[in-house]
Formats: structure tokens, C-alpha cells, sequence
């Protein structure tokens, strides 16, 4: 049942191409439009929302802190992102204009669906982002949308992780077309855009074999760091969090503006530094920033282990290891860039030895607080 691949954690990386192509499928409509037919919430409650609230754990609060910078850049509202294990007990403010969207793979995250039920207890309107079907988050919730990524067997999210992905996008553009505050031919861009993703994701992993030698090459490093900015930070989380949890490594995911403040003393000759690099098209010139940050962590004595898209020339003196990935829009970008980053941490835990589908001390789904 492992398809022929030694882990099923292998197995579902491979299979993000379609995971993504299912979450996606219905979805984008051939005129240009969002189509979420099967929630139950109904456009004037989308309409009637004036705040977004995001909870959840791990990976899919990762996929939460993505959806942050596209719900809000799109759609305008206010939205907060916020680990289900501390949302109830800070009492946060939530009315029935209040959207909280609870993504959870398994739907049976304990913290998750405590977080759920005081939304709905303070009436806020309570929408699911779920992989499985009839499980008890979505049930308790207002409406769901599944991400029909398939069964994931191997402790670390991987497929689910980009489903969550997508399924944030789909939500925030269907808000933002809803609430009539991006012109359709705006929404359209973005489901052309969408609809190649899973062909880029299908690119992306076809190239990524010499990450697996690096990451052999690193196993028996004592930490590394990931920087990242702007949507690049939470997918340096991300690959922090797959690296603790696979390989038992020290791993710390920064926003890189914030090396100065204090991480840049973690550097040492030889430290290993993945950087995740915004698109050299994007905003507010991020780019430039985080090629100075590269120069930065390098003159230090870091390794540095950047990820940047096809035709970035600016990053090519400053890297000692250059992992390319297909351009995307800036807000799309995650869906490829954090690949590499599983599969790093898997080979390198795989070179340590280690079972992947099944680290110590983790249970797939967490149904205790
Ligand atoms: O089933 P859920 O999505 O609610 O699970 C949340 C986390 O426990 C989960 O994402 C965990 O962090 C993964 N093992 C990370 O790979």
C-alpha cells in the first residue's frame, strides 16, 4: 500500500500534484469564479463577516499564517491567526459577524475542537478546513470544506499541508468575490493562476533530487535555521517543524527582519541557514531585503541554502547551495517553495537513520489537551 516507496511519507510527497489537483477540483469555475457549492454558510453570512479568526495546530496553523496574508490582502478584514491551543483561554472577542475557520487535518485535534466550540458558544460563524470526512471538528462546525487530499498516513503533514493551502486561498478569494471587493477579472487571474498549480507542484518535485543529497550531506549538523519573510515565514515554520519532528534536530523558523533583534548571534562558522526568498517581482522590495539578509547570515560563517525561483540572478553569489522553484505569484508561492523543505527533512532524517512515518513521541492525530 506504499505504492512501491519505502515510507508512506515518500508516497504522499509524490503525491501532491493531485492531492492539490482534488482539493482544487470544482472549485474554479471555467468563467473565472470560485464556486464553494458544499459549505453551508450562505453568501450574506460571508457578507455579514467583519473579522476572521484562523485556529489551529501545528502544519495547519503553519497553513493558517499563509491564509493571513492573502485574506487580508484580498478581502480587507481583519483577520488573526492564533494557535487553537491558546485561542479559549484569552477570551477573544467573537460575535456572529465573526468568521472563524478551523483547519485540521484529522478533524479530531482536541485544542482544535475546544477552540471551535467557544466560537460557536460566542455565536461567531464557525467554518471547517478538513482532510477527513465525517470527522468531529467539521460536525460541530457551521459549514466545511474538505480538502480531499486522500488518507495521510505518515505523521508529518505533507499532501495536507497544501491542500490547507489551497483551500485557505479558495476561501479568501471567494470572500473577496462574495463581498464584491476584487473585481472579477481580478478573481479570474487568480483561478488561471491556481488552475497550473498542480502542474508547477508536479515541476517542482521533479527537480528536487539534489536537496536529497544536501540534506545527506547535513546529517550530522546540530541545528539549522530557516528565514523566510512575508508568506516565506511561515513556510520557514513549516520547515523547521518537519525538521524537529522527523529528524530530532534543533530547527528555528525567523521572519529574516528580525535576525538583527537577536538570532543573528545564534550564527557560527558552518551553521547551516535555509532561506526562503520572495519572488524578485513582489512587494516592497522584500527581495533586495532578503538578499542583504543572505549576505548577512553568509559573512557570519553560515551555509547558506537558499530557495529561489527560476531566474532570480541577485541570490546566485551568496548562495552555497541554490534550490530552484517556478515562478508563481507571491501569495502562490508556498505551494512550491515549501517542498523542498519536506523532502529535505525527510532524506535527512532517513540519513539519520531514522522511521519517518512514525517519529518518536508524536501521534498523528492529537486527541488529548
Ligand atoms: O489533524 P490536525 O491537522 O488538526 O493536526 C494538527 C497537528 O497536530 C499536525 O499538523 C502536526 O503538527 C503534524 N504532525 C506536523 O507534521
Amino acid at each position: 500500500e506504499k505504492g512501491g516507496f519505502p515510507y508512506f511519507m515518500l508516497k504522499e510527497i509524490s503525491e501532491q500534484p493531485d492531492a492539490l489537483a482534488d482539493t482544487l477540483r470544482g472549485r474554479l469555475s471555467p468563467e473565472g469564479s470560485i464556486v464553494l457549492d458544499e459549505e453551508r454558510l450562505s453568501d450574506q453570512d460571508f457578507r455579514d463577516i467583519d473579522k476572521v479568526f484562523i485556529v489551529a495546530c501545528g502544519t495547519a496553523y503553519h497553513a493558517g499564517l499563509i491564509a493571513k496574508y492573502a485574506i487580508e490582502h484580498w478581502t480587507r478584514l481583519p483577520c488573526e491567526v492564533e494557535m487553537a491551543s491558546e485561542f479559549r483561554y484569552r477570551d477573544p472577542v467573537l460575535d456572529r459577524s465573526t468568521l472563524v475557520v478551523a483547519i485540521s487535518q484529522s478533524g479530531e485535534t482536541l485544542d482544535t475542537l475546544m477552540a471551535v466550540k467557544h466560537a460557536r458558544e460566542q455565536k461567531a460563524r464557525v467554518l471547517a478546513i478538513c482532510n477527513t470526512n465525517g470527522s468531529t471538528i467539521p460536525r460541530e462546525s457551521d459549514a466545511v470544506l474538505y480538502t480531499r487530499c486522500g488518507p495521510e498516513v505518515g505523521v508529518a503533514a505533507t499532501k495536507t499541508f497544501l491542500g490547507q493551502v489551497a483551500a485557505c486561498l479558495l476561501v479568501g478569494l471567494f470572500l473577496a468575490q462574495t463581498r464584491g471587493v476584487l473585481y472579477g477579472d481580478e478573481v479570474a487571474a487568480y483561478v488561471d493562476r491556481l488552475q497550473r498549480m498542480p502542474e508547477l507542484v508536479r515541476r517542482t518535485l521533479g527537480t528536487v533530487e539534489p536537496v536529497r543529497e544536501l540534506a545527506r550531506s547535513l546529517a550530522g549538523a546540530k541545528a539549522v535555521l530557516f528565514l523566510g519573510r512575508h508568506v516565506g515565514y511561515p513556510v520557514a515554520l513549516e520547515g523547521a517543524l518537519k525538521l524537529k519532528e522527523l529528524a530530532y534536530m534543533h530547527a528555528e523558523g525567523f521572519p529574516a527582519g528580525e535576525l538583527k533583534h537577536g538570532p543573528i548571534a545564534l550564527i557560527e562558522p558552518g551553521l547551516p541557514v535555509v532561506v526562503v526568498v520572495p519572488s524578485p517581482r513582489g512587494r516592497a522590495n522584500l527581495h533586495g531585503k532578503m538578499v542583504s539578509n543572505i549576505q548577512e547570515v553568509r559573512a557570519r560563517g553560515a551555509r547558506t541554502i537558499v530557495i529561489a525561483e527560476e531566474g532570480d540572478t541577485a541570490v546566485e553569489p551568496y548562495a552555497d547551495h541554490l534550490i530552484r522553484v517556478p515562478a508563481t505569484s507571491s501569495l502562490l508561492a508556498p505551494l512550491v517553495t515549501t517542498l523542498p523543505l519536506q523532502v529535505f527533512a525527510c532524506e535527512l532524517a532517513l540519513a539519520r537513520g531514522l522511521d519517518v512515518d512514525q517519529p518518536r513521541n508524536l501521534a498523528k492525530s492529537v486527541t488529548v489537551e
